[in-house]
Order: structure tokens, then C-alpha cells, then sequence
């Protein structure tokens, strides 16, 4: 039997997250690696630290979107692979915000913002860095400076939920002397989650015991890895809202708000967690069309709220349409339903009309009603608790709204 650790299952329970990407790039707003992609001499472009000013870095107002979206967590970039840190080095970097215009420590500020809306703080660290020559020339001691850079983090920002590596799969066969830099966390901070992104072809791979979340970058697994029988690990997906991670002005390539709904219901179906991303512009400001998809998917969340924090994958499996599932928690079970059509007449033909039947295995238990969440509405259902089957009648979403995932909550006989 897997032992579950308390932070693992509370940072399960969260189950949604907002990823944030800020840094000196989103001032040329064409993506977080176009320093290495476009080959811009270092020197150069590290000059962009004189005009970043954070002018319209409002962290209370961030977090107050993203607690809106559904986020019970934020990861914020810290230092993305350009080396720029966001936060008081403490003179162990002049390449940090204080020696910027902004002359204040955003991560401080990020963190109180957190701290006041019950949001969790987590920090995104890049390992993988471009700026600090010692990555390449002497690599030991690069480590020692990252991992002072982390003990800072872990010291000066009171409680936090944990940090985010991203990097390691740059030298992957490289001793990376995770337990020293892992064991500063764990010193520190003991509650925090270590999580460390494996990267693009890495999908769910445990490096080191102390890792508590294994990522799916850009991903979408039908099943994930919780580790071997000596830790319970979580997974996380991630999803960027078009193509880039950090502010891209002219990546016009949204997701549908129907694919960004999908995913986090999908989320839900396999237990991992999901990252939302949205990069800030270089002043610091949400770009209008990210708060546009913010608003959008927390009007989802929020319907959908019992059924996406504190649950769990129920074994309970359609037998219909495959991308229908259940979840549960202590109190309840829940359908998400999927590919309804609008409930119109003859005149709007929108196709949700008659009936709409949906089977699924493994639902034993004498259940009493079934209720749609967005409107409360009965839905009729059929079920042999002997055979563990279940059909629901799934009607439709009602004339005036389509929630693209469509959520029912099933209330069981004592
Ligand atoms: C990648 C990229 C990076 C991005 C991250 C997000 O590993 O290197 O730019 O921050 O994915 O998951």
C-alpha cells in the first residue's frame, strides 16, 4: 500500500493551478526562450533589465483572477532559463529586480497577495540558466549558487507551496546534486511540494525520491505514473492558452475555450492536477485576451466546483462515450458528461433534442437521485445495483447555455 504524505493529498485536493511566465522576455513579447532561439548575443539582450519596471505588476489583482478562474495555486517564474531573478538576491546576483527600475522585491509582494486570498504560492526555478557562465565553465559551483538561490526562497517568503524546477532534462545524465538542493527544501520548508519538470519527451518520470509531483508538460496521459509502492507521487499537466509560454503578442493561436474546458475536465478523470498558463506582458499587466479566457473558465469552475477540488477518479467508467467519467469524494459521485448538444425547437435546431443515453459500469450502490449541477435539474436514470450498471438519460444542455462539459451530481440512498 502507498503511503499518501499530507502535502501530497492537499496539493491533490487543489486540483487547479494558474502558471505565470514573467520576466525580462515578455518585454519583447515574442516568447520566454527567444533569447537562445533567435541567437541574440547575451550582452545584448540582457540589457533589458534597464527598462523593466513592473509599472503594472499588481499582484493583488492577479490573484484575485486567478481565484476567480478556479486556481487554488500559482506558479509564479522566479527565474526563467534567461537567469533574471524576480525576487532580492541578497548580493548573490546583481542580475536581479533590485538592480532593475522596479527596485522592489515582486516576489515578496506576489506572496503577500497569495498569503491574503488563502491562494498557494508556488515557485517556478529554472536550473537550466543562460546567464551565469558557471552553468558551463563550473558547473559545482553553478549548483551551489542555484541552490542558494533556493535557500533564499525558502527563507525569506514565510510558508510557500512549494518549488517548481525546470531544467534538469538540459543535462540529464549530469549529478545534479538533487539531495543537497532538495534537502534545503526539505529543511526549510517541510511542507512544501518539490516538483521538477521532466520536460517535453520525459512525460511522468520520478528522478529522485524527494519529488512529490511528476509534470506532462503540454501533455495529456490517459493514466499517470503515482510512483512505486515506497511513495505516492501526484502528476501534473500544463497547458498554455496558445502556443507560448511566456507573452507572445503575435501568437494568435488560441486554444478553443471548448479544448481549455476538455482539459481541465480531463484532469479530473486521470487525479492529476492542471496548470493554466498565462504570460505577462512586460510591464506585468494580465493581456486582455488571457483575462478573457480567465473569466471564461472560472464561469466553468464554478459550476463545477464540487466536482473538481477534494475528488478523486471514482470506479465508476462509462461505457458509452469514453471521454464520460466519474469522480468522488467523501460525500459524493459525480458524471461529467460530455458532447451534449443545446435543448431548442424547430425553429433553432440545435440538435439536443430527444433522447440522450448514457451508460456506466461499476455504479453498485442504491442511488436515490441524480441532479444536474448548473441548474439543479432531476435527470432520469435507470440502474441494476446487482450488475453495477447504470443509464442516465443525459437530456441536454438546457435552451440558453452550454457549458461544454456538463456536470451531474448523484446523491445515494442511506
Ligand atoms: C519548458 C520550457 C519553458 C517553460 C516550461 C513550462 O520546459 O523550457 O520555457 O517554462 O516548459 O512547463
Amino acid at each position: 500500500m502507498q503511503k499518501i504524505e499530507p502535502r501530497i493529498k492537499q496539493y491533490e485536493d487543489m486540483g487547479l493551478g494558474l502558471f505565470i511566465h514573467w520576466g525580462l522576455y515578455s518585454q519583447l513579447g515574442v516568447g520566454e526562450w527567444t533569447e537562445f532561439i533567435h541567437e541574440r548575443p547575451q550582452a545584448e539582450y540582457e540589457q533589458a533589465i534597464h527598462t523593466f519596471t513592473a509599472a503594472d505588476f499588481n499582484p493583488k489583482q492577479i490573484v484575485h483572477e486567478a481565484k476567480k478562474m478556479g486556481a487554488k495555486y500559482i506558479v509564479l517564474t522566479t527565474k526563467h532559463h534567461e537567469g533574471f531573478f524576480l525576487y532580492d538576491t541578497h548580493g548573490l546576483s546583481d542580475f536581479d529586480v533590485m538592480h532593475s527600475p522596479a527596485g522592489r522585491d515582486l516576489i515578496k509582494e506576489f506572496v503577500d497577495a497569495c498569503n491574503n486570498e488563502g491562494i498557494k504560492p508556488f515557485f517556478y526555478m529554472a536550473t537550466y540558466d543562460w546567464h551565469n557562465p558557471l552553468y558551463k565553465t563550473d558547473f559545482n559551483a553553478y549548483l551551489e549558487y542555484l541552490r542558494k538561490s533556493v535557500e533564499l526562497l525558502c527563507t525569506n517568503y514565510g510558508t510557500i507551496g512549494g518549488l517548481w524546477f525546470d531544467g534538469n532534462w538540459n543535462k540529464k545524465d549530469a549529478d545534479w546534486h538533487l539531495d543537497e538542493l532538495y534537502g534545503t527544501i526539505r529543511r526549510y520548508q517541510p511542507d512544501a511540494m518539490i516538483i521538477n519538470n521532466t520536460g517535453l519527451k520525459n512525460m511522468g518520470k520520478v528522478i529522485n525520491p524527494e519529488i512529490d509531483a511528476v509534470t506532462y508538460e503540454r501533455h495529456t496521459p490517459d493514466a499517470v505514473n503515482h510512483g512505486d509502492a515506497s511513495k505516492y507521487v501526484a502528476g501534473e499537466i500544463s497547458l498554455t492558452l496558445n502556443q507560448h509560454w511566456g507573452y507572445a503578442a503575435n501568437d494568435l493561436s488560441y486554444k478553443s475555450p471548448r479544448e481549455i474546458i476538455e482539459n481541465v475536465a480531463h484532469s479530473r478523470k486521470i487525479g492529476a492536477n492542471i496548470l493554466v498558463n498565462i504570460g505577462l506582458t512586460g510591464t506585468g499587466a494580465i493581456p486582455e485576451m488571457s483575462r478573457t479566457y480567465m473569466h471564461l473558465l472560472g464561469r466553468w469552475t464554478n459550476m463545477a466546483a464540487p466536482a473538481i477540488y477534494g475528488v478523486r477518479p471514482a470506479a465508476v467508467v462509462a461505457a458509452g462515450n469514453t471521454k464520460d467519467f466519474a469522480v468522488t469524494n467523501h460525500l459524493n459521485t459525480y458524471l461529467f458528461i460530455h458532447d451534449l448538444q443545446v435543448v431548442g425547437n424547430d425553429n433553432v435546431v440545435l440538435g439536443g433534442e430527444g433522447i440522450n443515453l448514457r451508460s456506466f459500469t461499476g455504479m453498485f450502490g442504491k442511488i436515490k437521485s441524480i441532479n444536474w449541477l448548473d441548474n439543479n435539474a432531476p435527470v432520469c436514470f435507470m440502474q441494476d445495483t446487482k450488475k453495477g450498471a447504470l443509464t442516465i438519460d443525459a437530456t441536454g444542455f438546457t435552451y440558453g447555455t452550454d457549458w461544454v462539459v456538463r456536470v451531474a451530481r448523484i446523491t445515494m440512498s442511506d
